[in-house]
């Protein structure tokens, strides 16, 4: 029988054939199985009709029906809400990242390095095996099923804490939404999320014809579907997944090879192309095979991973604190191809800044046409002399502009002139300067109308204030009639309406749609807001480091230059650019007009998601843990509800000892302090 949920109303209340019970359980196996054998074996048994029927009644009876919809119901797979923003969610175990090699001497290298490490720890090493995989270019994610059912999916974020993403994971149909295991049911499973290079290819030709922005490359492209806020949209774009990882405590995992099997077996999709070796030269030789094939391969891949075979070795080994010691990545080399650059163009950036760009006779790279390549700044186009009318050696790396590599300077012509410096803006004609000790040249007109453009698709952008309905042409027409003349002014476009309504392309519902999604950006936290503002040199990461140390604006523009520079990971260009920025009497009115709007220019208090371990409990660490940062291990005791100190005392409930613990260990002892380690912490979280 399957189980009603708790809801009320009539309908919930009306008996249940039992027939009807039955076909809904077995519409539901059929519908899976279906989709199981096309997107994850990729061999269909039924036709789209029958696919269709059996879904269509599916949805029938649980119309009819309600109590019977369960969230593992296949017609669960998209959701109908649209979400303002994303829980965070705390990794329990952190998500690393992988350390690169790039040749055959690297790998050796890495191979040397865990046998020391696994002699030192007196293993055997002729036990040791690799597994090799191939190294997808997309997007991680952390998959946990609790009681056999997906519950939770998430982004690697900062690989300590992600957004929580599970309406839109739950539309990729090669994700099981339950599983059938006898004994296999918590666990996480990690992956790769990406999009096909012919899905790709046709969601580019789809944006462009809608006038949108096209995609640099499917990794972006799964990337930014990922974080759409309306499953709908995310239903719409073929997502699909390859996992590679699986972490649960209901049957003892031993290795890597074997996780994988069991994957398979959970109904997980895993790329066919791994293999277990025995030593590093079948590494080699596996890395060399794969990058003969890589183009014929139907999804992009930008290397092979290596991992040690056997967990326990794993844990032998163990991590730094940003990725495995028992993993690496062997990343292909860029693709090259030869070209000629027609011209050099000039751009304005929003925040001055001259970049020169090589205008390029078109040629085909890594799977698009190449017409421009980023030539980065003066310094670059003097280093490498590189001029109009010269043949060029490109490369497109994992990046998504093109960039040149060297100037074949056989070819080129006699007639050829040195790229004179530039002097003047290319847009609004006023005088650039360069600041010493720094390689570009800016133009300095607050008011040009490249920057005031620029600034504006910034501040609205999606990782900033995610205003909807302000795109590239429209801001350009409301700058130039005359209703947007800084960021400000977004928020009195709303003085303008009846104007707007009138416009060509904006209709009733746009202009209200549009002020909506303004009025909502107030929302926004301050370290988004300090992001968006558009400081030179202030990035997403750094506006948020920023805001972590200073809680509100006033403080920050009351800030010396020397107290900015003294945050660990902020350097003295950052420091001078926010001191500089605060001292302009047009930084200063900018954030007085913002203020005034209600924007948020203070920090928020993270809300608190408590765990009975952790609530009120006073936490002391010492020694260098091998999964956390100090600070990363202090922010998740506190967004559990603990409390963290530097020093111990008779009041302190736990010290967690890492490698190469101080004083503070013997101080715990003595007062009789309970002392845990990481694993016993990490028991605690999971708890
Ligand atoms: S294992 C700690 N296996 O590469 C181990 N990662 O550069 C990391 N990736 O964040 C995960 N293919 O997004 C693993 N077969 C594979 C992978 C893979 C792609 C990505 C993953 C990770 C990044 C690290």
């Amino acid at each position: 029988m399957l189980s009603k949920n708790n809801l009320s109303g009539d309908l919930f209340n009306q008996p249940i054939p039992d027939t009807i019970i039955k076909e809904v359980k077995l519409l539901r196996e059929k519908i899976n199985d279906a989709d199981y054998k096309y997107y994850v074996l990729a061999q269909p048994d039924i036709d789209d009709y029958e696919y269709d029927m059996m879904m269509k009644r599916l949805i029938e009876l649980e119309k009819l029906y309600p109590a019977l919809i369960t969230d593992d119901s296949p017609t669960q797979r998209v959701s109908g809400q649209v979400i303002d923003k994303f829980n965070s969610v705390t990794h329990t175990v952190p998500m690393l990242s992988l350390s690169n090699s790039y040749n055959f001497g690297e790998l050796v290298e890495f191979d040397r390095r865990v046998k020391t490490l696994l002699q030192e720890a007196e293993v055997d090493i002729n036990n040791l095996e690799y597994v090799c995989e191939l190294k997808f270019d997309g997007v991680a994610v952390s998959l946990i099923f609790e009681n056999s059912k997906f519950v939770r999916g998430a982004t690697r974020g900062d690989g300590f804490t992600g957004d929580d993403v599970t309406n839109n994971l739950k539309t990729i149909k090669s994700i099981p939404l339950s599983v059938n295991h006898p004994i296999i049911k918590n666990f996480e499973v990690r992956g790769e999320v990406f999009i096909k290079k012919k899905d790709f290819e046709k969601i580019n030709y789809e944006q462009e014809l809608l006038g949108e922005k096209t995609f640099a490359n499917p990794r972006n492209t799964a990337a930014g579907t990922l974080k759409l806020k309306d499953s709908k949209q995310v239903a719409a774009r073929p997502l699909d997944i390859f996992t590679y990882y699986l972490r649960t405590d209901d049957i003892e995992l031993k290795y890597h090879f074997e996780n994988l099997k069991l994957l398979k077996e959970l109904k997980f999709p895993v790329n066919t192309y791994y293999k277990k070796v025995n030593n590093i030269q079948e590494v080699k030789e596996y890395c060399d095979e794969i990058e003969k094939i890589r183009d014929t391969l139907p999804y992009e891949i930008d290397g092979v991973v290596v991992k040690v075979n056997s967990l326990k070795q794993q844990e032998i080994i163990g991590n730094t604190s940003k990725s495995p010691r028992w993993a690496i990545a062997y990343k292909f080399k860029a693709k090259q191809k030869t070209t000629k650059i027609k011209d050099i163009k000039l751009q304005v950036g929003r925040t001055g800044t001259i970049t020169p760009v090589a205008e390029l006779e078109p040629v085909f790279l890594a799977g698009s046409k190449i017409s421009r390549a980023t030539l980065h700044n003066f310094d670059e186009i003097k280093r490498k002399d590189i001029r109009v009318g010269d043949t060029v050696l490109i490369e497109k790396g994992g990046d998504v502009i093109p960039k040149v590599v060297e100037v074949l300077k056989e070819y080129r012509p006699p007639d050829s002139k040195e790229f004179p410096l530039p002097k003047k803006c290319p847009v609004c004609n006023s005088e650039l300067e360069k600041p010493e000790n720094e390689v570009n040249y800016y133009c300095i007109n607050y008011f040009c109308p490249a920057q005031v453009q620029g600034r504006i698709e910034h501040f609205v952008s999606r990782d900033a204030m995610d205003i909807r309905g302000l795109g590239e042409n429209i801001i350009e027409t409301l700058i130039s009639k005359g209703f947007i003349k800084d960021i400000a002014d977004i928020y009195k476009l709303k003085e303008h309406k009846e104007e707007l309504i009138k416009m060509e392309r904006f209709g009733e519902k746009s202009v209200n749609n549009l002020l909506k999604s303004i009025e909502e950006s107030k929302e926004k936290p301050y370290e988004k807001v300090l992001f968006a503002i558009g400081i030179r040199h202030i990035g997403e990461r750094t506006a948020k480091i920023i805001a972590s140390h200073f809680p509100d604006i006033d403080s920050l523009s009351n800030a010396t230059e020397e107290k900015i520079d003294e945050i660990y990971e902020i350097g003295p260009k950052i420091a001078k650019s926010i001191t500089e920025f605060f001292k302009d009497s047009k930084g200063k009115k900018l954030i007085e007009d913002l203020k005034k709007v209600g924007l948020k220019f203070q920090h928020e208090k993270k809300k608190i998601k408590e765990n009975e371990n952790f609530k009120n409990k006073t936490f002391v660490l010492t020694g260098t843990l091998e999964n956390y940062t100090r600070k990363q291990a202090e922010e998740l005791i506190e967004s559990l509800g603990g409390n963290t100190s530097s020093s111990v005392t008779r009041k302190t409930d736990f010290v967690i000892v890492g490698s190469d613990p101080g004083s503070k260990l013997e101080k715990a002892k003595s007062l009789g302090v309970k002392v845990i380690t990481e694993k016993e912490f990490i028991q605690m979280l999971k708890q």
